[in-house]
């Protein structure tokens, strides 16, 4: 739930310093990413890879939309990895942070001409085909190039995750990529085979995301698999790759058990292979796309209370509504998904009792809820700091500027030292686009 470096208990720390220090020098709301949690849970994700298919181990790619800025693409550089972006925006940003192109992938159900001529122009190294329409645009963009693109096929092997119905994607009822049971996924590899300007490369599938447990990893792998070994038999050649997408979930409440890195790709290494053997495929290289669970937990968002309210319901009991000075333009989660969070006095301790309370946001709406039910001490008082763990996966990349609320900053915290990597909006900056 918390990063390494947070200590709680007299008042939040992070890396050494206090969160009455950091809401001082930074102002709320504000995310505060711990830099060492961030290199530490990608480089985890990329050594269970490693460990456990070994020679067959292919990419790590850090799945930009959970959140990106330049100097995250430069971490990403840095620790070595790879970069899914599904954007020309995201491509644009992990370029500009030095990341290698031939270690971007390129993802979207509907990515413009000019995103694809980019992209082939930048050199990405996988392009993922999503529709009939996309084969023969970035065919002809390779072509245009002189180029041969390798590209992955996104398959839909019909799993139904259990998650949250708007981030579930392996059904068959979605927009995303071709169905395996219906034969689109046949019909795909049919039409990439018939051009020169594209070299396929083998299939992806991402299930879901916040998912927990194996099983439905492994029965994608299983159908992934299933549908390479149909092509061999057909075309008398074996694919070589692999991506199994990301989705592993985290920990958001105390006494949530996130999924363990080394456990995980244990388990697929398992029905991987297994698959294979049944199949007799050479085992391909097996790539993952892990967003949410490198940079969700790394992260925290620290707000100032406002207002504090007692509200008398009908049954005569009462509802203690908190205040703080952000809210739903800075975290959508809990009125979009339904998404559950906790939160700590981060400046002070306090042994007043606790009072069943909800934390809202400054927002003109009844939603604008960050924590619908949660026990917080009775003291609780405007000027008090909230901190509210693991908002670093589609927090700050789902901010808004509802009611024309600037966006706060990015801090990145190591070793003591706080800075900015991300600055925060100013009321000018609303304006910048108005004529
Ligand atoms: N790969 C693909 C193709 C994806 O579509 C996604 C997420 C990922 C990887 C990364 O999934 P992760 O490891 O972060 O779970 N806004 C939602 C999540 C939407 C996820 C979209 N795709 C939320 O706040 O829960």
């Amino acid at each position: 739930m918390w990063s390494s470096s947070v200590k709680t208990g007299a008042g939040i720390s992070i890396a050494g310093i206090t969160a009455k220090e950091l809401a001082k020098d930074f102002g709320t709301p504000a995310f505060f990413v711990d830099q060492a949690d961030f290199y530490a849970r990608a480089n985890e994700w990329n050594a269970a890879l490693n460990d456990s298919f070994g020679d067959n181990a292919g990419t790590v790619y850090y799945a930009a939309k959970a959140f990106i800025c330049t100097e995250i693409a430069r971490w990403i550089k840095d620790i070595g990895i790879g970069i899914d972006v599904c954007t020309g925006g995201e491509l644009m940003v992990a370029l500009a942070g030095g990341i290698d192109p031939a270690k971007i992938e390129l993802h979207g159900n509907n990515k413009s001409v000019a995103e694809i001529e980019k992209a082939v122009a930048s050199g990405v190294g996988i392009i993922v085909l999503d529709s009939l329409y996309e084969i023969e645009r970035v065919a002809a963009a390779a072509a245009k190039a002189n180029k041969v693109q390798r590209v992955l096929l996104r398959l839909t092997p019909g799993i139904e995750a259990h998650t949250h119905a708007s981030i579930a994607t392996a059904h068959e009822d979605v927009k995303f990529g071709f169905s395996i049971a219906s034969g689109s996924a046949w019909d795909a590899i049919t039409a990439v085979r018939t051009h020169a300007s594209l070299e396929l490369r083998g299939f992806h599938a991402h299930i879901g995301s916040q998912i927990f447990g194996y099983e439905s990893f492994e029965l994608s792998a299983e159908r992934l698999i299933g549908l390479l070994a149909k092509y061999r038999d057909e075309f008398k050649s074996e694919l070589p790759e692999l991506d199994l997408g990301g989705g592993y979930g985290i920990a958001y409440l105390p006494g949530d058990v996130a999924v363990v890195p080394a456990d995980a790709m244990k388990a697929l290494s398992a029905a991987v292979h297994s698959n294979c053997q049944t199949h007799g495929l050479k085992v391909p290289t097996i790539s993952i796309e892990p967003g949410r669970a490198i940079v969700g937990p790394t992260m925290f968002t620290l707000y100032e209370v406002g207002t504090v309210k007692d509200v008398t319901l009908e049954n005569g009991t009462h509802r203690r509504y908190v205040s703080v000075d952000g809210g739903m333009s800075d975290n959508l989660r809990p009125s979009l998904y339904g998404a559950v969070y906790t939160t700590v006095l981060a400046n002070r301790t306090s042994s007043a009792h606790n009072v069943s309370s909800r934390l809202v946001g400054k927002h003109c709406e009844t939603g604008d809820i960050v924590i619908r039910e949660i026990d917080l001490p009775d003291d609780i008082v405007p000027g008090d700091l909230l901190a509210v763990p693991a908002t670093g996966a589609y927090g700050r990349s789902m901010a808004s500027n509802y009611n024309h609320v600037p966006r706060p900053p990015v801090v990145a915290v190591k070793d003591g030292k706080a800075r900015v990597i991300v600055r925060r909006e100013t009321e000018d900056d609303l304006r910048m686009l108005d004529i």
